[in-house]
């Protein structure tokens, strides 16, 4: 086939991702993480995350490429994560596709990690309907944009003022004693758990803050309010009934991310919701997003959970549009941008 050939390098947090695609098709998907180191502090520590990448990225990228069945020779183009993103980390992944780009004669592409998230859903279901919206739910971004155009990038419509959704799945259940990272704790625990039990707040969707943070979430009142629940039980000398704190803090978080992303639907006129990042893997927010949005013809599009965290393949998927359209590399002085915009 004459599709394009794409290698993706993603080291924007704690996943050495090593990518490789055909046009939309997936090849190889190599990872290596870091996730284990931090479990103790409870949170990625950058530091260690670079020191990670480091090490990982070399064999990474050659079990891709063994993988795919394919030599870094016959690459068409190699993209990398240039930002947002943890800054030393970023900057292993962009030195590492320099050096591969400049040794192999490749074209390099720097690539917005963002943007690659939503990319990513076309390996698992095709070509994306353009305009879409999407929601990229993870432990460093909760945002929701509007996709008009891949390949000229992705228009924000809203974001967190302060946590992300999956920090704040990682803070509650640091504070009820569960591990790292939190999300996929509290999906299990919730599934034992009463989700009406507790009324959590639901951030920013009182109608005085609508106005200015329509599109905008809040999470860090909703993980206080978690906490202070959890202390008063605590003070009065009561057990912590985890599981329904889980499944009614998990309930909170759900409902305010899937009304906010059918309401961007319908203001826009948009008939199609992507949803992508690490909270994406959550059952419940599938569920409740996918429920909510059949009410309005609208069509929800998950890529499966492995696709949704972050990963090499996303990365090579973006490449892979930009390739395809004929947009210019970049230049082998592409910096590592943390707090790329969009
Ligand atoms: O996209 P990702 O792998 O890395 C970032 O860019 O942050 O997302 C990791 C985040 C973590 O906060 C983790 O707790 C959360 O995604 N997560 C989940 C689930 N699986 C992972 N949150 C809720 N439910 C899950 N099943
Ligand atoms: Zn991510």
């Amino acid at each position: 086939r004459d599709e394009p050939l794409v290698l993706g390098i993603e080291t924007s947090c704690d996943e050495t991702g090593v990518g490789i695609v055909r046009g939309h098709t997936l090849l190889a998907d190599a990872l290596a993480s870091s996730v284990d180191q931090h479990a103790r502090f409870g949170g990625v520590v950058p530091e260690v995350a670079s020191r990670a990448h480091l090490e990982a990225l070399v064999p990474t990228m050659q079990r891709a490429l063994d993988e795919a069945g394919v030599t870094l020779a016959d690459i068409d183009a190699i993209a990398v994560t240039s930002g947002p993103g943890l800054a030393g980390a970023l900057l292993v992944g962009v030195a590492a596709a320099k050096g591969y780009a400049l040794a192999a004669e490749k074209p390099i592409y720097g690539v917005n990690h963002l943007a690659a998230h939503v990319a990513v859903d076309t390996l698992e279901h095709g070509p994306l309907p353009e305009p879409a919206v999407a929601m990229l739910v993870s432990g460093g971004h909760s945002s929701l944009l509007l996709v008009d155009d891949i390949t000229a990038g992705v228009t924000p419509l809203g974001a967190t003022i302060d946590d992300a959704a999956g920090e704040a799945f990682d803070k509650v259940a640091r504070l009820l004693g569960l591990g790292f990272p939190g999300g996929p704790i509290i999906d299990r625990a919730a599934r034992e758990g009463d989700p009406a039990s507790i009324v959590f707040p639901r951030g920013l969707t009182a109608a005085k803050d609508l106005a200015a943070h329509r599109f905008d979430f809040s999470f860090s009142g909703l993980k206080t309010a978690v906490a202070r629940w959890v202390e008063s039980r605590e003070r009065a000398g009561e057990p912590v009934p985890v599981n329904d704190v889980s499944a009614s803090f998990q309930e909170a978080v759900c409902d305010v991310l899937t009304a906010k992303a059918i309401d961007a639907c319908l203001s826009t006129g948009v008939k199609t919701l992507v949803i992508g990042g690490g909270v994406a893997a959550n059952s419940r927010l599938r569920a409740l997003a996918g429920e909510r949005a059949a009410k309005h013809g609208i069509v929800v599009r998950v890529p499966r959970p492995a696709l949704c965290t972050d990963n090499g393949a996303m990365v090579a998927a973006l490449g892979s549009h930009l390739v395809k359209a004929g947009v210019a590399p970049s230049r082998l002085d592409l910096p590592a941008d943390s707090a790329m915009g969009l």
